[in-house]
C-alpha cells in the first residue's frame, strides 16, 4: 500500500468517526459576530493552525480550500464571501466530502447568513486540482501538504500556483521540524498520514514555495505542536515539532530573489531624521520598519552602527519593505 493510500484510509476513518485529538493544536476556535461553528466541525478540526486571516479576504475573493476535513475553515471563509460557489472545497476522500456536506447543513441551521451552496464541494486530488488556471484569489490548505513526500509536495504546490490569479495568495498551516528524523519515522506511513513524521525544516518548506515561483512569503505564526519521544516512537532522541502559518503570494519573482518575511525589523537611531539606503528603503528615526530577510541582509552588509536589527519573530503581519 502506498503512503497516499494509507493517508486516504486514515481520513476515511476520521470522517466516519471524528477523532478530536487528530492533528489539531490548542488554537482557539474563533467565531465572529453571527458566525457559529457547529460542535461537530470543532470535533473534526484536523488542522494545525488557522488559514483564515481577515486581511486576505476583502472584496469577495474567490477561494479554494484543499483537504476539507469537517468543513470548519470553509465555513469561516464563506463568512467573508457569501456567494454561491464562493469557496471551492476539494478532497480526495468521498467520506470526508460527505461528512463536510452534512456538517454544512448543520451550519445552515446555526448561521442565518449561511447557505450550503456557498461551498462547491468537488472530488479531487491536491496533485491534480479540478480547478481552472488563474481563477482563484485565495487558496488554502491546512495540515495536508506536510504529509506529502518531496515529489508530491512539488506537484501540489505547482497546482496551487497554477490555479491562483496573479498576486493571489496561498495560505497554509503545517507542522515543521528543525531536527533530522530517522528513516523509520519518515517511512512510517501512518505517522506520516497523522501529520507526525513528514514535516520539513522551515527553510526547506519555504524553498519548496519559492522554487514554484511564489515571489513573496510571509511567516505569520510559529508555535509548539507535538513531541515524538523515545518511549512512544521509534526514535533515540526526543523530537520537537512546531506548526507554522504561512502565506505564499503569487507576486513576480524579484530579480534578486524572493522576499521572505520572517518578522524581522530594522530601527534607525542615527543623527538624521531618516536613513535612505537609495535602494527603496527609508527608515524613519526610531520607527521599526518590517523587512524581509533579503533586505535585512542588504542593510546589515552596510555595517552601520546606527541601525538596530531585530531577530525573526516568525510573526509577520504586514507592511514594511518590498
Ligand atoms: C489533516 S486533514 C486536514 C483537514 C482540514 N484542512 C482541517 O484543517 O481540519 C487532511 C485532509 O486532506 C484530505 N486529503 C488527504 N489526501 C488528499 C489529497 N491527496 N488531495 C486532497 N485532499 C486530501 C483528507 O481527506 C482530509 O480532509
Amino acid at each position: 500500500m502506498s503512503y497516499l493510500e494509507t493517508t486516504h484510509d486514515v481520513y476515511k476513518e476520521a470522517a466516519l468517526t471524528p477523532d478530536v485529538g487528530l492533528c489539531c493544536t490548542t488554537n482557539p476556535i474563533w467565531e465572529l459576530p453571527g458566525l457559529k461553528i457547529p460542535k461537530i466541525m470543532q470535533e473534526m478540526n484536523y488542522g494545525c493552525g488557522s488559514t483564515v486571516h481577515a486581511r486576505d479576504l476583502s472584496n469577495n475573493p474567490k477561494m479554494l480550500y484543499v483537504g476539507v476535513g469537517g468543513g470548519m475553515e470553509l465555513l469561516q471563509f464563506s463568512y467573508f464571501n457569501r456567494q454561491k460557489g464562493g469557496v471551492i472545497g476539494v478532497d480526495v476522500v468521498d467520506e470526508m466530502l460527505e461528512a463536510s456536506r452534512q456538517n454544512f447543513k448543520i451550519a445552515e441551521e446555526q448561521n442565518s447568513w449561511f447557505k450550503s451552496e456557498f461551498v462547491d464541494l468537488k472530488k479531487g486530488d491536491a496533485m491534480h486540482l479540478p480547478v481552472e488556471d488563474n481563477s482563484i484569489d485565495v487558496a488554502a490548505q491546512n495540515c495536508l501538504f506536510n504529509i506529502f513526500k518531496a515529489d508530491d509536495l512539488k506537484k501540489a504546490i505547482k497546482e496551487m500556483y497554477r490555479v491562483l490569479k496573479p498576486h493571489g495568495r496561498l495560505v497554509m498551516s503545517d507542522p515543521t521540524c528543525e531536527q533530522p528524523m530517522n528513516n523509520e519515522l519518515r517511512n512510517d506511513e501512518r505517522l506520516r498520514a497523522l501529520c507526525l513524521s513528514g514535516s520539513l525544516p522551515i527553510a526547506e518548506y519555504i524553498k519548496a514555495l519559492t522554487d514554484a515561483g511564489f515571489g513573496t512569503i510571509e511567516i505569520r505564526a510559529r508555535k509548539p505542536y507535538r513531541v515524538l519521544d523515545p518511549k512512544n516512537y521509534p526514535t533515540d532522541e526526543l523530537i520537537y515539532i512546531e506548526s507554522i502559518e504561512v502565506a505564499a503570494i503569487k507576486d513576480p519573482m524579484p530579480d534578486d530573489g524572493p522576499c521572505i518575511f520572517t518578522g524581522k525589523a530594522a530601527i534607525y537611531y542615527g543623527d538624521a531624521d531618516y536613513f535612505d539606503d537609495k535602494a527603496g528603503h527609508v527608515l524613519l528615526k526610531n520607527q521599526p520598519l518590517a523587512i524581509c530577510d533579503k533586505t535585512a541582509a542588504a542593510l546589515q552588509s552596510l555595517g552601520r552602527d546606527d541601525i538596530y536589527f531585530s531577530e525573526s519573530t516568525f510573526h509577520y503581519d504586514g507592511g514594511g519593505c518590498c
